[in-house]
């Protein structure tokens, strides 16, 4: 079947594009829309056309499969241009998403109509590349200079109600949108036609405005470098002449398709598509979620409720004594009065959040849940009396799930009738912000709880990874070797400041000892502590020494590193340096790049035996863990992807 198919309404024709599943611009695709030019450009009866989609997208940009491949005829630069210049004004009547390419040719066509339910946007930056149809050169004359410097540098999708007040939009609609586009279209052909994108003049801003961004767009990307080239493409478009700037992205463009940064974020791309659906649950319908109890209202319990809350799920808190219950609420009111101060909500939609909240200390409330999450202390004794009340509290068919970062959720399972309805849930702090949601069945659960991990995952916008039973399962135990082989620098005589550094070089937020500083030693300290009181041989680590002098990190004033009191920087401490005199035992020195690849070698060799344990499926699944969950810098892939380079 034809990709691109015309009918016509009277002088109204109609081109549908029927690619799925997203409708992306692949050769055949741009041929299509390459061939219907002409086709209605030769029909006198035609006088205008609607180009509308098929499926749950308008077109959401160029084939990302193609991009390893030579590019191949018709270019669509020289697509957009086309249906610009044609003879009939051609109408964009936009469902679901135009996004990259899909919206450049959305630009090309003299009007873009929506629903008010769609979006556009310019994404090509979070794939490492510019747009490379004119999205740098036509946005910045229809919305100014500024509105298309912030789309194109931040990759960020805007509402149709948005892109209309932006200039990107000519109508949104609520119903019928062919209907509605093919109304707009006759209408439009009553009067004048508004210039073409590319022939409305451009403003260049004001002195100082480059530099300004330039600066600005360079601390948002922390190392990517598509976001700075497209800054230099808007200015040539704005200090350029039409074609000249359309040359100057167009070989952006290609200098940046074969970059190793693009390749990576490639990689994600895909990954992130995959990790979510597991072939075997193809098949397997999850259970509905209506309700949801969430068992503990501290740091991850909060966090879980409101989550939930965000994805309208209504919650019922259930903590141990009254007092508790309190914190616990006012735990999760302080998290949604902080999204509305950050105007991230509106008053009313935090007033909301928390009224589907009900809290309370009895489990019977749970009678009715689909779904219990457990965030209680990291303790099994108080982990087994949790799901021993959830046993005879909930459903028989309740989905029953534990937050632990650390224990067997098999001894948690070991006592509960129908076990096959628990699993693991592993959020990270905060709940509600971090996209990573590890994934861990023990061998009772039942694919229906599987899948129903997946689909509150999907519901949450989380990124889910399935991870198999060992301590820490993949990002914690990751983590633990990371941190190990830091340490081990630093006994080699290495500066822990210089380990910081060359982490932060590399593109992650902090290093490895800046951010236990922030987190807390204490936790994994205690940690090590609890699994040498049951006998485990836990050798004394650096940060054993530190804890016992009493050094917790900030909270205490000090950790790696000294803090002045309400100075979140970190200086580097005398005190620490005599602590740990005794241990360090090398005078090694390394280069930055040198101890950042050593170190992302280590989080790859312990990924590797999680892979051949069959912890994780996939290397691309513990790429996603580090990205989403303990800020690897995208743009490099994941730690597996950037040792196989
Ligand atoms: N090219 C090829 N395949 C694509 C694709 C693209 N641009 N976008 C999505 N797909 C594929 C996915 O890989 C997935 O395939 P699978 O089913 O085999 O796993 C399938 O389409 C469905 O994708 P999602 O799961 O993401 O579907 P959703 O319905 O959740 O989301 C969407 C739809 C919002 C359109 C989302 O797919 C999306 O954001 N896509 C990427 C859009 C994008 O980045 N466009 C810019 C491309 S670069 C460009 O246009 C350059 C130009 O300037 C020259
Ligand atoms: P927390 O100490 O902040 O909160 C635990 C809460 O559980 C407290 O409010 C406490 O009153 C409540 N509680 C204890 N016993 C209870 C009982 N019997 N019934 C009801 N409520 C009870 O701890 P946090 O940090 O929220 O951790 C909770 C769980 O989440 C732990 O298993 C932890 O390992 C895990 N986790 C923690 C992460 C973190 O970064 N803090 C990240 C991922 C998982």
């Amino acid at each position: 079947m034809s990709v691109v198919t015309i009918a016509r309404q009277g002088e109204i024709a109609i081109v549908t594009v029927d690619n799925p599943p997203v409708n992306a611009l692949s050769q055949a695709l741009r041929q299509g829309l390459w061939d219907a030019v002409g086709t209605l450009d030769a029909d006198p009866q035609v006088r205008a056309v609607v180009l509308i989609c098929a499926g749950r997208t308008f077109i959401a940009g160029a084939d990302v499969t193609e991009f390893g491949k030579p590019p191949q005829e018709p270019h669509l630069p020289d697509l957009v241009d086309r249906i610009e210049g044609a003879a009939k004004p051609w109408v964009a009547a936009i469902h679901g998403s135009a996004l990259g390419g899909g919206f450049e040719v959305a630009m090309g066509c003299r009007f873009r109509v929506g629903l008010d339910s769609a979006s556009v946007g310019l994404p090509e930056v979070s794939l490492g590349i510019v747009p490379g149809a004119s999205g740098t050169v036509r946005t910045p004359r229809l919305a100014g200079v500024e509105t298309a410097v912030d789309l194109v540098t931040s990759g960020k999708p805007v509402k149709a109600t948005k892109a209309l007040t932006m200039g990107l939009i000519d109508a949104v609609f609520a119903g019928d949108l062919q209907a509605n586009a093919v109304a707009f279209a006759r209408d439009a052909l009553t009067r004048d036609l508004p210039p073409p994108a590319s022939a409305r003049p451009i403003t260049p801003p004001d002195a100082g405005f480059w530099d300004d961004h330039r600066k600005a767009v360079a601390k948002a990307a922390k190392g990517a470098e598509a976001p700075l080239r497209a800054l230099d493409c808007l200015r040539k478009a704005a200090e350029a002449p039409f074609a000249e700037a359309m040359a100057f992205e167009r070989q952006t463009f290609l200098d940046l398709r074969g970059s190793d940064q693009a390749a990576a974020l490639r990689h994600v791309f895909f990954a992130e598509r995959a990790a979510p659906r597991p072939a075997h649950l193809k098949d397997v319908d999850p259970l509905p979620l209506r309700s949801a109890g969430v068992i503990g209202g501290g740091t991850m319990g909060a966090g879980i409720a409101a989550a939930l809350r965000d994805a309208g799920i209504p919650v019922t808190l259930i903590e141990r004594d009254d007092q508790a219950l309190e914190r616990g609420i006012s735990n999760l009111r302080a998290i949604f009065d902080g999204a509305a101060k950050r105007g991230k909500l509106t008053e009313a939609q935090a007033a909301d959040r928390m009224a589907g909240v009900s809290a309370t200390t009895d489990y019977a409330a749970l009678s009715d849940a689909d779904l219990v999450i457990e965030a209680v202390f990291e303790d099994i004794a108080v982990k087994c009396a949790v799901f021993a009340q959830l046993a005879t509290a909930c459903r028989a068919d309740a989905m029953l799930a534990t937050n632990t970062s650390y224990l067997n959720p098999r001894l948690i399972a070991d006592d509960l009738p129908n076990p096959h309805r628990f699993i693991g849930l592993h959020f990270f702090s905060p709940a509600n912000v971090m996209r990573l949601l590890e994934i861990v069945p023990v061998p009772e659960t039942s694919d229906r709880t599987l899948a129903t991990g997946f689909a509150l995952a999907r519901m949450l916008g989380k990124i889910p990874v399935q991870s198999g039973i060992c301590e820490g399962f993949i990002g914690n135990r990751i983590l633990k070797r990371y941190r190990a082989s830091a340490e081990a620098l630093v006994r080699q005589g290495i500066a822990i400041a210089e380990i910081d550094a060359a982490m932060r070089a590399y593109g992650f937020a902090m290093g490895p000892f800046e951010a236990q500083d922030l987190g807390g030693l204490d936790i994994a300290f205690l940690q090590r502590e609890g699994a040498r009181a049951a006998g485990q041989d836990v050798p004394e680590t650096l940060g054993d020494i530190l804890v016992r002098a009493g050094r917790k990190g900030q909270k205490t004033g000090g950790g790696w590193y000294d803090y002045a009191f309400g100075d979140r920087r970190p200086q580097p401490s005398s005190a620490v340096a005599d602590l740990l005199a005794g241990a360090i035992t090398g005078a090694t020195s390394m280069e930055g790049d040198a101890i950042a690849r050593h170190l992302v070698g280590e989080m790859a060799a312990e990924g590797q035996a999680i892979l051949d344990e069959g912890i994780a499926a996939r290397a691309s699944d513990i790429d996603l863990v580090e990205i989403h969950g303990y800020g690897f810098p995208r743009w490099r892939g994941g730690p597996m992807w950037a040792v196989n380079r």
